[in-house]
């Protein structure tokens, strides 16, 4: 049977980890997965999730099953973190959120749902986008088509290309997938202005948005970072969203997410949670319990919870500082004009506008590791890491 079966290449960003650890440079770069490093390239563990996991360790009393819809404080925690606890769509009781391993255990379980709802709905990425939601929503057997979105040119929004190819191609029902903030590869970000504008055209035309939110707090705040999708949640009669808590709680091998529905009222957003727990039952029973666990035991205790809200603080400013040195130092070399855009941009993530064969040289020659696409992780670079990586940069511009 399984010589059937060919061999299959790394996956493209995952695959860097194994590739990294296997050069001996002792001054090789990181720039590839998107996790968070501090000042000396560490990934540590949050102060505020040592102290839950303390907690829990005295108080955690049985590992019995927790069911499908996993940790239901977690849920509710986690549903007013992203909506705001005074949205109208939780006064009028249609909105849910379920726990799932990870954002991608999200996506995959709405990818499920959708499919389940409308086996013809197509669901519209953006081009590019995080280099597995393709693999990931395709392998439910959803239709995929993408709509334009970053200008590798000007490094902007192609907002009008995107629009007019929604309002002209999408169909009533399709989905249009939007990531929240800090757009995964390219750190553009829609305003709230074209939020708006997209807001509308969904109303107009019947589209359902797909939220993916897995930086939240990581581009302007907390509530910044989800205004847009808080006002789909307002405006629109039913929005899909997935939430990671990977990157915002420094929680990436804990497999913590959430998926979440606003719908039109009480009785379909039951509906669709009865679904939600069908389908997972099917595919993995329920989630793990120890990451819901931590999130929860530090959103419930107000003390806790600003001590984490001020460490994610933290995190966000350094990365804002290391883009404002990445551009200083290009500058000094005279390269400030190519690469003005790297302050305005959020998140983790920025194109370096690089060839895939300069991308090689860098990984070969210098120890430089990235995403074929030139797509940095911000949060690579570190005080002591920039001048060597500007130096590798200069040596194949
Ligand atoms: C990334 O884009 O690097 C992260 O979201 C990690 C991943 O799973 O790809």
């Amino acid at each position: 049977m399984f010589d059937r079966l060919s061999l299959l290449s790394a996956d493209p960003i995952l695959g860097l980890i194994g590739q990294y650890t296997a050069d001996s440079n002792p001054n090789k770069i990181d720039l590839g997965v998107g996790v968070y490093r501090d000042a000396q390239g560490h990934t540590p563990i949050l102060a505020t999730v040592k102290k839950a996991e303390s907690i829990l360790w005295e108080a955690e009393q049985t590992k019995s099953y927790i069911g499908p819809a996993g940790n239901q404080q977690f849920n509710r925690l986690v549903l007013e973190l992203i909506l705001g606890d005074e949205h109208t769509a939780l006064a009028d009781n249609r909105a849910i959120a379920m726990q799932t391993p990870g954002g991608c255990g999200a996506l995959r379980v709405a990818a499920e749902l959708i499919v389940a709802a409308n086996p013809k709905a197509k669901i519209w990425v953006s081009d590019p986008t995080w280099g597995n939601h393709v693999p990931l929503l395709g392998d439910s057997g959803m239709e995929i088509a993408t709509y334009p979105y970053y200008d590798y040119e000007s490094h902007g929004i192609r907002f009008a290309d995107m629009l007019t190819t929604l309002r002209e191609s999408a169909v009533a029902g399709d989905l249009v997938l939007v990531h929240a903030c800090c757009h995964n590869p390219s750190g553009a970000d829609l305003s709230l202005a074209q939020w708006l504008q997209l807001t509308n055209l969904c109303a107009e035309k019947g589209l359902i948005p797909f939220v993916d939110m897995a930086y939240q707090g990581f581009g302007d705040g907390l509530d910044q970072d989800a205004a847009g999708l808080r006002m789909m949640a307002d405006q629109l009669p039913e929005v899909i969203f997935a939430y990671s808590c990977s990157k915002n709680f420094g929680l990436y091998r804990e497999r913590i997410g959430a998926v979440g529905v606003v719908a039109a009222n009480t009785e379909r957003a039951t509906a669709v949670a009865s679904q939600i727990m069908r389908i997972v039952r099917g595919i993995y029973s329920m989630p793990p319990s120890h990451g819901a666990a931590i999130v929860e035991t530090i959103l419930a205790d107000p003390v806790l919870c600003q001590a984490w809200v001020d460490e994610l603080a933290l995190m966000r400013n350094r990365i804002q500082t290391m883009r404002q040195a990445l551009l200083d130092a290009m500058t000094a070399q005279g390269y400030g004009d190519r690469f003005h855009f790297i302050t305005g941009e959020k998140g983790m993530f920025s194109f370096l506008g690089l060839t895939p064969e300069q991308v090689q040289r860098l990984i070969k020659e210098h120890s430089v590791y990235m995403v074929d696409s030139s797509r940095i992780n911000v949060a690579g670079l570190t005080p002591t890491n920039i001048d060597p990586l500007v130096k590798a940069l200069t040596a194949v511009l």
